[in-house]
């Protein structure tokens, strides 16, 4: 289940790997796009934590609107806006729930990811985090219906992350930064495909836990 609970250690586990893994974002956004993603989502989910205090009383599907609201706000650039719809989205679909089990949480992401898309303008083989959510979803959907536990679904869609960001190096970047570089942008992993992987990651261990 996500819980309450479990929802704060995810966004200080994200928070981490934001902060450990700064200069490997800044670096791939350096190659391809302005450098800055890197300091982008360590500032969002740095901010994420400082607000866990003035949030954590609130109710569960509130948090999460709030912690979309901290993302679109500190995050910036242009994937912001993308991680803020991903949580505003998702967090639509809470209402009065106080926790969502595997069912639930797919529902938040299949809205919320629904959501990116849609402010992206993008499509699948892009180059862009959607690169990333698309498979994962997939993964999901079918490990759900072949009822398996959520951590172990969440097992799986660490690896099709895993295999979504890889994926992303050959592609040429029809959207953001990176399209203006056409053909030179073939070879690079997206930097928000590749923040997107530390969020499953970050989830997948919180829920482990
Ligand atoms: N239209 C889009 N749809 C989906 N993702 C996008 C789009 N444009 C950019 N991105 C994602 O945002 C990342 C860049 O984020 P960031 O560096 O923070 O913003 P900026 O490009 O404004 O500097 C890209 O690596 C890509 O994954
Ligand atoms: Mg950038």
């Amino acid at each position: 289940m996500l819980t309450k609970a479990t929802a704060l250690l995810w966004f200080e586990k994200a928070a981490y790997y934001m902060a450990e893994n700064k200069n490997e974002l800044h670096m791939l956004d350096a190659a391809i796009g302005d450098g800055d993603h890197g300091i982008n989502m360590d500032r969002g989910f740095s901010a994420l934590v400082r607000e866990i205090p003035e949030i954590e009383h609130l109710c569960f599907g509130e948090i999460l609107r709030r912690a979309g609201m901290v993302l679109l706000s500190n995050i910036g650039g242009a994937s912001g806006p993308l991680y803020g719809t991903l949580f505003l989205k998702g967090a639509a679909t809470v209402g009065d729930s106080e926790a969502l089990d595997a069912a639930g949480l797919l529902t938040f992401f299949d809205v919320g990811v629904a959501g990116l898309a849609m402010r992206g303008r993008t499509e699948e083989n892009e180059k862009t985090m959607y690169d990333v959510w698309a498979p994962v979803l997939r993964e999901y959907k079918k490990c759900l219906a072949a009822g398996m536990s959520l951590d172990k679904i969440l097992d799986a869609c660490v690896k099709a992350a895993e295999l979504g960001m890889k994926a992303t190096i050959p592609m040429l970047a029809l959207k953001g930064r990176a399209s203006y570089l056409g053909e030179r942008s073939i070879g690079h992993q997206d930097p928000g495909a590749t923040s997107s992987y530390y969020l499953i990651v970050a989830l997948y261990e919180s829920i482990r836990e």
